[in-house]
């Protein structure tokens, strides 16, 4: 298990534009679209459902009905109504009689519901408090206006509500794009693949700085990738491994070399989006420091044993020439998972590891480590990665034997989701 942290300097700010900062379709039917907003106090939720009944919205930590929070609201003969329920412990709903949510604007016309409505973020008497733990949304919708307590939400959505508006990309007017994608690859028939393919650094006469890495998932296969890493290599001992040779990652067709990629440039999985750097920043690339070549590691889900799929999903990245003030680098702390296997020990109803980084400078690699001074350096994201048996993380840091606030948490944390997550404040650390 470790955790991620994007490491660089100076000072960041978010401001709230008056729209909405996140959104996205909660189904694949693109039937429920969710935008949301927030500020110190409270979320703003904004949904276009295709109904012209009613829409529901809930909170939950786990997935199920069970101490969720649930909102329904929508228009009935031109009249907006809404309601608040509580999921009991046996999972059933029973109505609030104060609702925590307030409806704001409703419509109802060409076959939709258009709803606005709010909701402090946490209070000490509210029954759901939204933090940075990854939040279960639960949607639904009904065809009449008939809201009862024995409803059931639609689907389930894992998301980090709490996320900072992303930077706007600025885009100098000399960018160029390189893509690290597989090739018509073939999708093994096996539950899980881990399947790697490296590339070449691209010739360039400079260094240049790389400012948005964006994932390109192949149209029809969101189902099979699951998640993609892009290692940066130093070694290059093995002939011809770095210009498009494929393999099973780990297997025993995997070159030596490969083993040594472990500085990672850039990691999605489901639900990321893409990744802006903040315009006083980029990532390196073709320097002589830089790595030598580019390992992409994908995570093939195919719980159906399909045959056949071809896949030419990867990373896109957008470089320019007009650098940025400041590096951008990756710094992994946590537990590493040893290969082959880790121990937790059978039956425990809870086992925790702690991964601590005393001197944090030497994890850096030593051909980046001019990247730490007496300032040392800024973190303004952090990317909260564990495998399936993690179940809560946490981030803190020390100085001076003083336990600082903690710089990232998730109890709730989803495999399936793994968002980068923006902090709003550029967290400073030392070299220790
Ligand atoms: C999504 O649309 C397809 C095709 O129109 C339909 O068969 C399917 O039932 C829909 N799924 C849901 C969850 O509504
Ligand atoms: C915070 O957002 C809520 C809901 O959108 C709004 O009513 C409230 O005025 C906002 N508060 C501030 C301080 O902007
Ligand atoms: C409702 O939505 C329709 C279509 O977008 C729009 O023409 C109408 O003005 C809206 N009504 C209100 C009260 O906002
Ligand atoms: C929500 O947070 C408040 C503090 O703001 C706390 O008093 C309350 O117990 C929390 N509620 C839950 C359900 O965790
Ligand atoms: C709404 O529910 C009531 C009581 O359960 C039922 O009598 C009525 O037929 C329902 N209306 C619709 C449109 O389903
Ligand atoms: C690009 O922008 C720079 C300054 O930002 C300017 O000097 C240069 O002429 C521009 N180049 C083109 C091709 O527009
Ligand atoms: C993908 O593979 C095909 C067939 O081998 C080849 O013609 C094509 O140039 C490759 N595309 C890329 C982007 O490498
Ligand atoms: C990698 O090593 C091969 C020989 O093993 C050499 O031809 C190639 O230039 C090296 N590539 C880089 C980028 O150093
Ligand atoms: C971020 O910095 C501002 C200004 O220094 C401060 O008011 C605010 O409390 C900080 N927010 C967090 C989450 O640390």
């Amino acid at each position: 298990m470790y955790f991620l942290a994007f490491v660089l300097s100076c000072l960041g700010s978010s401001v709230l534009a008056d729209d909405y900062f996140h959104s996205l379709y909660l189904d694949p039917n693109k039937t429920y679209h969710l935008s949301w907003k927030f500020n110190k106090s409270h979320i703003e939720f904004h949904t276009e459902v295709k109904t012209l009944g009613y829409v529901m919205l809930g909170l939950s930590t786990d997935g199920n009905l069970e101490n969720a929070d649930v909102f329904f609201a929508g228009v009935s003969n031109g009249q907006p109504y809404s309601s608040n329920y509580y999921g009991n412990s046996d999972g059933k709903l029973s109505l609030q009689s104060i609702s925590e949510w307030h409806l704001m604007y409703s419509n109802e016309s060409n076959m939709e519901t258009t709803l606005t409505f709010s909701r402090e973020l946490s209070g000490p008497n509210m029954k759901m408090n939204i933090t940075q733990n990854t939040m279960r949304v639960l949607w639904g919708y009904g065809k009449t206006d008939n809201v009862s307590d024995n409803l059931q939400p639609d689907g389930v959505k894992s998301l980090y509500l709490l996320q900072e508006q992303l930077p706007e990309p600025v885009m100098p007017n000399d960018t160029f794009a390189i893509q690290f994608r597989m090739n018509d690859t073939q999708i093994p028939k096996s539950k899980t693949t881990y399947w790697c393919k490296s590339f070449e650094t691209p010739q360039l006469d400079e260094q240049v700085h790389a400012i948005v890495l964006s994932p390109y998932i192949q149209e029809g296969n969101e189902a099979f990738v699951h998640h993609m890493i892009v290692y940066g290599c130093y070694r290059n001992t093995t002939k011809g491994i770095n210009n498009g040779y494929e393999a099973k990652c780990y297997s025993k067709n995997m070159p030596i070399d490969w083993y040594f990629c472990n500085e990672v440039v850039f990691g999605w999985a489901i639900g990321g989006s893409k990744f802006v750097l903040p315009k006083h920043t980029g990532m390196s690339f073709g320097g002589k420091d830089d790595p030598v070549y580019y390992l992409l590691e994908m995570h093939y889900d195919n719980p159906q044993e399909k045959e056949g799929v071809l896949d030419s999903s990867g990373i896109d990245i957008t470089l320019t020439k007009s650098k940025r003030q400041y590096n951008v680098g990756m710094l992994s702390v946590g537990y590493v998972v040893p290969q082959p296997m880790q121990v937790i020990p059978p039956y425990a109803k809870e086992f925790k590891y702690y991964g601590h980084c005393e001197a944090c400078g030497s994890m850096i690699k030593p051909e980046r480590n001019n990247q730490w001074n007496e300032d040392g350096v800024k973190m303004f994201a952090v990317l909260l990665h564990a495998h399936l048996a993690g179940r809560k993380i946490r981030l803190h840091h020390y100085r001076d034997g003083k336990k600082l606030p903690d710089i990232m948490y998730d109890e709730n944390y989803d495999f399936n989701y793994q968002e980068l997550r923006y902090m709003k404040n550029e967290t400073t650390l030392l070299q220790g």
